[in-house]
C-alpha cells in the first residue's frame, strides 16, 4: 500500500508520536511505503511531500511540534481544492491519506472523503473539544503546562498580595482553564461555555479578602466572554476556517477587576507555551495507540473514519460523527466546583 500523512491545524504534543507509529507499523508492519505532506492541507495541494522511512522518523516519539510542519490551508477555501487533491493522490499512486488535525483538518478531511477521496482521520488537540473520542492527545502535556504555570503564579501572588489573571487557551471549550484551575487550586476558572459575570469574579475574590486570603488567582480561557453588555471586549482577525485570532480576555480582566476591588491585579497569558515541548508519557502512548490504529484502518479499507478512544479501547468512529459537535464543558460539571471558587 501506499499512504500519504500529514498534520494540520495548531500543532500538539504528539503529533510525531503518532506520524512514528504510522510510519514503523506501515513499513515494518505492512512492507508500505509513506508520504508525508508538507504543512498539512497546503502540501497536498501543492504536491509537497517526502517519502518518510525509518530514518526519518527516527527519534522524533519525545519530540514536540510535528516534523511535517503544519498549516490552517482549508482545501475547500479554492474552487480547485479536491481536484488538487486527487490529482496528488494520482501522481504518487497514493490508496488513501491518514490525516492527523482537530475539527477543522477533520472537517475537511470527511468533505473529501465523501469526494472520493480515502482518508483516514486521526484527532488532535490541546482543547480536548473533539466530540466523538474521550480525550485528544495534547491535552495532558498542555495541562501539565498550565498547573505547573498556575503553581508557580501562587508563590507570587501570595508574596505580594495581589490578583494573578491566567489566561489559558481553549477557544470554544474550557477543559484547559477547569482541569488546570481545579489541579491548581484557582479560586475563579472563567471558561467559553459559561458567560461570566464580573461583578461575582469581584465579589468572590472580595469575599477571599474578608477571610484574611489577599491574593487570588483567575484561569480564563481564551474564549471566555462576559455577559453581554457587562465589559467591552477586543475582536481579532480571522483564520481561513473563520476562527477569530483569541486573546486579550486576561489583559481585560487585569483592568476591570483592578480597576472594581482596587487590589493590585496582572495578567499572564500562558499561549503557546502550552502547545509547545515534550508531550508528556499519557500523551505519547495514546497519540501513538492512534497511529497504530489508522494505519491498521486503511489495511481494513475503513476510510472515512477516525480512530478514537473509548474507555481504555482504541475504536473506529465515523468522520461525520467525530466532526458533529464541539465537546464542550457540561454546566453540572462546572457548577460541581462551584464550591471551591472564591
Ligand atoms: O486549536 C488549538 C489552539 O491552540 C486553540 O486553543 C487556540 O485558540 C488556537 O489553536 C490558536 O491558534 P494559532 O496558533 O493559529 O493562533
Amino acid at each position: 500500500m501506499r499512504i500519504g500523512v500529514l498534520t494540520g491545524g495548531g500543532d500538539c504534543p504528539g503529533l510525531n508520536a503518532v506520524i512514528r507509529a504510522v510510519v514503523r507499523k506501515a513499513i515494518d508492519g505492512y512492507g508500505d511505503r509513506v508520504f508525508g505532506f508538507r504543512d498539512g492541507w497546503r502540501g497536498v495541494l501543492e504536491d509537497f511531500c517526502d517519502e518518510l522511512t525509518m530514518e526519518s522518523i527516527r527519534g522524533i516519539l519525545p519530540r514536540g511540534g510535528t516534523i511535517l510542519g503544519s498549516s490552517r490551508t482549508n482545501p475547500y477555501k479554492r474552487d480547485d481544492g479536491v481536484q488538487l487533491v486527487g490529482q496528488t493522490l494520482e501522481a504518487h499512486q497514493l490508496d488513501g491519506l491518514i490525516a492527523i488535525g482537530g475539527e477543522d483538518t477533520l472537517g475537511a478531511a470527511k468533505r473529501l472523503n465523501d469526494d472520493g477521496i480515502n482518508v483516514i482521520g486521526v484527532p488532535k488537540t490541546i482543547d480536548n473539544d473533539l466530540g466523538a473520542t474521550d480525550v485528544t492527545f495534547g491535552f495532558d502535556t498542555a495541562l501539565q503546562v498550565a498547573c505547573e504555570a498556575i503553581d508557580r503564579l501562587h508563590t507570587t501572588a501570595e508574596s505580594h498580595n495581589r490578583i494573578l489573571v491566567v489566561e489559558v487557551m481553549g477557544r470554544n471549550a474550557g477543559w484547559i482553564a477547569l482541569h488546570s484551575g481545579i489541579a491548581g487550586g484557582a479560586d475563579v476558572i472563567l471558561i467559553p461555555e459559561i458567560p461570566f459575570d464580573i461583578d461575582e469574579v469581584c465579589r468572590l475574590i472580595r469575599r477571599r479578602h474578608e477571610r484574611g486570603r489577599y491574593f487570588s488567582i483567575v484561569v480564563a480561557a481564551e474564549g471566555a466572554t462576559p455577559k453581554a453588555g457587562t465589559m467591552e471586549l477586543v475582536t481579532g482577525d480571522v483564520d481561513e476556517f473563520g476562527h477569530p485570532r483569541l486573546g486579550g480576555i486576561g489583559q481585560r480582566l487585569e483592568q476591570e477587576i483592578e480597576k472594581r476591588t482596587g487590589y493590585e491585579t496582572r495578567a499572564t497569558v500562558l499561549g503557546h507555551v502550552q502547545r509547545g515541548g515534550t508531550p508528556t508519557a499519557f500523551d505519547r502512548v495514546l497519540a501513538t495507540r492512534l497511529g497504530l490504529a489508522a494505519i491498521d484502518a486503511a489495511h481494513e479499507g475503513r476510510w472515512g473514519m477516525m480512530t478514537a478512544l473509548h474507555s481504555t479501547q482504541i475504536e473506529l468512529v465515523s468522520l461525520a460523527d467525530a466532526v458533529a459537535e464541539v465537546r464542550r464543558v457540561p454546566i453540572e460539571e462546572y457548577n460541581r466546583y462551584g464550591v471551591l471558587f472564591g
